[in-house]
């Protein structure tokens, strides 16, 4: 059995950057909410727990508690702030209601610079610059433990109870700001708990392909590309497991970008040599979408016409003799985390969103994704891994209305070739100038608005594009790209040079909020 860390989620922002930080030490690692079934936790047998902050006080009504399964399993715990407020609580420590609220910066003095958590640092003096980020601290630690470093406003800023392998500390190591955060996670992974950095793309992939071979057995998959990161590993991965027992569905709606429905078909077809079923139904989105401007109702046809449309080729595909059993998704790690929470219910009133892998969940199929434990850049380097080009793997996200929800106003083959180009453009330009990767999405954004221009000696009366580029870590929120000035120019010239009926491009700066991302 792989060696796997459980991570106990108390309700910390910076829970899944623990996740992170395990897994770049190669090491693999689940999050569970802290009240998880016993059950569901213990079936990964971990060989570690590490336990997360929260918002809490140990002494709220309704706080969270430390499961007893934890210190009975009698291996190494590491609790990070409310985990450690938790595990003195429970031992017999003392946390107090702080005076201070400590945020932000601190200096953390090193007491025992011999223990565990404390080797392999960079150190001049015996201080280290950590994140705080708390209200309670403790006065006292448990009976056992001894104190190994302080800061101003936490006398007790780690301690450690090497016999039992318990350790905690109050500032967070998984955040950028403490520099040498990581080398303490790994001290915890490697000198506490003894793991060996064994969980790499190649055993990902050994290991996945093995159980979706147990689980598909001589059975049928079916899998909708959309020619996006996710969906694209996943067919991939499942591939390479089971073969031509694998059928893909694209389909190619209209909406798509540049070049984009030749780029999967070649990419998966030809390429890969994946059994696929491309239909192009751009005539049929195209009539469906005729005349209709408002976004939600844009959204809500591309949505359900896609569901419709899915079912009728799943359908064709039973009738040619193979029955498909399940149905692949590439859905990753961040959306099974948050899923969990009402965040997500929350985001999704201000845009319904429709994606290739959102399904309707009565279709009679057994849901299969092998990328639910993985994050965005994992599934990146699996994509590698499995030969997929960077035009995939890097891809941009984009929505799945596509285009639609960048036409502003009516939909027409004309204006969707028009913004295609300008499009291409712009994302070419961001590509020549070695921006792709450090910009979270640039895209182009036709407006309903005219506007006039001369052009040589002539009058123009033609159409403006938008240009949208952000920055964004998590596309929760986002600001605009301080894209170079002349990148900027090489842009707006060659749109309206080379994309007949635009003669005017404006750069959007808005940041998310209040802005979206999106127009629409
Ligand atoms: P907004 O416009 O809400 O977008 O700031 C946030 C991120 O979500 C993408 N987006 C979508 N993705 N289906 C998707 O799969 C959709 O319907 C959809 N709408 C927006 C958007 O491109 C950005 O990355």
């Amino acid at each position: 059995m792989r060696e796997a860390i459980a991570i106990l989620d108390f309700g910390s922002q910076y829970t899944q950057l623990i996740a992170r930080r395990v897994r770049e030490a190669n090491v693999y690692c689940e999050i569970f909410p802290w009240d998880a079934p016993v059950e569901k936790v213990l079936a990964l047998a971990p060989k570690a727990y590490i336990l997360s902050g929260g918002p809490n006080s140990v002494y709220d009504d309704g706080a969270p508690t430390l499961p007893k399964y934890v210190l009975d399993a009698r291996v190494p715990v590491l609790g990070i702030c409310y985990g450690m407020q938790l595990l003195a609580y429970n031992l017999g420590g003392k946390v107090a209601p702080s005076q201070h609220r400590e945020y932000g910066p601190a200096n953390l003095e090193i007491s025992d610079a011999g223990a565990a958590l404390f080797s392999n640092l960079q150190l001049l003096t015996s201080n280290l610059q950590v994140w705080m980020s708390h209200g309670d601290r403790l006065d006292a630690p448990p009976p056992g433990w001894h104190v190994i470093a302080r800061s101003t406003n936490s006398p007790i800023a780690a301690m450690a109870d090497p016999e039992r392998q318990l350790y905690g500390i109050q500032f967070h190591p998984e955040v950028k700001h403490t520099p040498q955060g990581t080398t303490i996670i790994r001290n915890f992974l490697f000198e506490v708990a003894k793991c060996d950095p064994s969980w790499t793309p190649d055993s990902f992939i050994e290991e996945s392909i093995a159980q979706i071979r147990a689980r598909v057995g001589g059975d049928q998959v079916i899998c909708g590309l959309s020619g996006g990161v996710d969906s694209s590993v996943a067919a991939a991965l499942i591939h390479r497991a089971i073969g031509d027992q694998l059928t893909c569905i694209f389909i190619d709606t209209g909406m798509l970008r540049k070049d984009e429905p030749e780029q999967v078909v070649e990419t998966f077809q030809q390429h890969l040599g994946i059994r696929l079923v491309a239909v192009n139904a751009v005539e049929e989105y195209l009539s469906a979408l005729d005349g209709v401007i408002d976004p939600e109702e844009k959204r809500k046809i591309i949505g359900e016409k896609f569901i419709r449309l899915f079912e009728r080729e799943a359908n064709a595909i039973k009738l040619s003799g193979i029955a498909p059993k399940f149905l692949a998704q590439g859905t990753l790690y961040p959306d099974v985390i948050e899923s969990r929470g009402p965040e997500r219910q929350a985001a999704a009133k201000i845009k319904t969103h429709h994606n290739v892998g959102g399904l309707p969940k009565d279709m009679q199929f057994e849901l299969i994704e092998p990328l639910r434990f993985l994050f965005k850049d994992e599934a990146r380097t699996i994509g590698t891994a499995l030969g997929l080009p960077d035009a995939i793997v890097w891809r941009q996200p984009f929505p799945g209305p596509g285009l639609a929800v960048r036409i502003i106003g009516d939909i027409t083959w004309e204006r969707l070739q028009t913004l295609r180009l300008a499009d291409a453009i712009v994302r070419e330009e961001i590509d020549r100038a070695g921006l792709s990767r450090a910009i979270g999405q640039s895209f182009a954004v036709l407006t309903p608005i005219r506007s006039v221009g001369v052009m040589g000696d002539g009058r123009t009366y033609g159409n403006v594009v938008a240009v949208r580029a952000v920055t964004t870590e998590d596309f929760m929120t986002a600001d605009w790209a301080r894209l170079p000035y002349d990148v900027l120019a090489k842009i707006s010239s060659r749109i309206v040079n080379e994309v007949a009926d635009v003669n005017r491009v404006v750069y959007d700066i808005s940041s998310k909020p209040p802005a979206t991302i999106e127009w629409e």
